[in-house]
């Protein structure tokens, strides 16, 4: 028999769930609500993850949590299904809130157990649990059991360079816990997101692992991916800062288009998220809250420093809209 050749269009199964194809939203904490996802499934996503949403907070009933963070939208599911992240360090509030995320309709349970920011490791979650595995393990098993629900597990392969704690504990959440998958994000959580992923321990977990394995982390343009992709037989890959203000990014790498979208398509994006963000939230939220994603617009429709200075100030989405379709811009372009 020959090598059988995959590609990132091949539809394929996650524990039993159907997904179309293999290029993922990664989970992006503050950023991935529903119309994120949706944006991201419009350009042809195969999957879409929630950012991380706190068990303790979905357990103890966060109004703007319950509200906000758990809202998925009917056309999110059309193309394909929808995963949500979950992140803590206590396994009977992880059961309660995966109980209550699988009423939501949900496909897939992700639990975050690679976040190195100091307000999540110090409750003894996110990367916290690399230290942990017994809890670790704990956890997963509570999120599945609770929720009836596949349960995968994204993580990284040590807190500090040289270590390996992480593996040992993908092997252990596999074969203790019976995760479904698993995604590696394979940069020492000391790291951040800085410095080159190393695709090796990746390729080294795809090997031993009997579970598809996920990659992510440095997945920032088509020729990256399609590299990448080869180099670690990973059964899908997450797609996280390159597609900031970048939906394009999903066709590039699914090849179905080629090159950069005009400044046209740009500016109606920016309009549809503008109306999204302020279905999400009300006129006065969405406003303060695009102010992260305007610059990702700014950038790729080579705006200067006055225009992101008004973008910043800007107090509704009328007048942001207003600022992008000024025609210094067409003289930039
Ligand atoms: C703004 C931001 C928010 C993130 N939030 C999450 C999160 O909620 N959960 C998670 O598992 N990873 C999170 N990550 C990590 C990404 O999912 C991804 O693994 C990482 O950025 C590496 O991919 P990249 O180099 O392609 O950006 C976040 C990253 C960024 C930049």
């Amino acid at each position: 028999m020959g090598p059988v050749t995959r590609s990132l269009t091949d539809s394929w199964t996650l524990g039993g769930v159907e997904v179309p194809n293999r290029v993922v939203l990664a989970p992006l904490a503050g950023i991935g609500n529903w119309f994120v996802r949706l944006q991201a499934k419009r350009y042809g996503a195969g999957l879409a993850v929630s950012e991380m949403v706190s068990s303790h907070a979905i357990h103890y009933g966060n109004e703007r949590t319950c509200t906000e963070l758990l809202r998925v939208h009917p056309d999110e599911r059309a193309t394909g299904p929808v995963s949500f992240q979950l992140f803590g360090s206590d396994p009977e509030i992880m059961r309660s809130a995966a109980a209550r995320v699988a009423e939501l309709g949900v496909d897939l349970i992700d639990l975050n157990m690679g976040c190195p920011v100091p307000k999540v490791c110090k409750t003894g979650a996110g990367a916290a649990l690399l230290k942990d595995p017994d809890r670790a393990v704990a956890i997963a098993r509570a999120a599945h059991e609770g929720s009836g629900l596949p349960v995968t597990v994204k993580l990284r392969p040590g807190l500090r360079p040289g270590d390996r704690e992480g593996v040992d504990l993908a092997h252990r959440l596999v074969a203790e816990a019976g995760i479904a998958g698993l995604c590696i994000h394979p940069r020492h959580a000391s790291a951040q997101h800085r410095g080159t992923p190393n695709y090796e321990l990746a390729r080294e977990l795809v090997e031993e692992l009997p579970v598809p394995v996920l990659i992510s982390g440095g997945l920032r343009d088509r020729e990256r991916v399609l590299d990448v992709f080869e180099r670690t037989g990973a059964a899908a890959v997450l797609l996280a800062r390159g597609s900031l203000g970048n939906p394009w990014l999903f066709e590039q790498v699914l090849g179905t288009r080629e090159g950069e979208p005009t400044r046209e398509e740009v500016l109606d994006e920016v309009d549809w998220v503008l109306e999204r963000a302020v279905e999400h939230l009300g006129e006065g939220r969405a406003a303060r809250y695009l102010r992260k994603f305007y610059p990702w617009y700014v950038e790729r429709l080579g705006g200067d420093h006055a225009l992101q200075d008004r973008l910043q100030r800007s107090t509704s989405t009328a007048e942001a809209r207003a600022a992008f379709r000024e025609p210094v811009l067409a003289a930039i372009a």
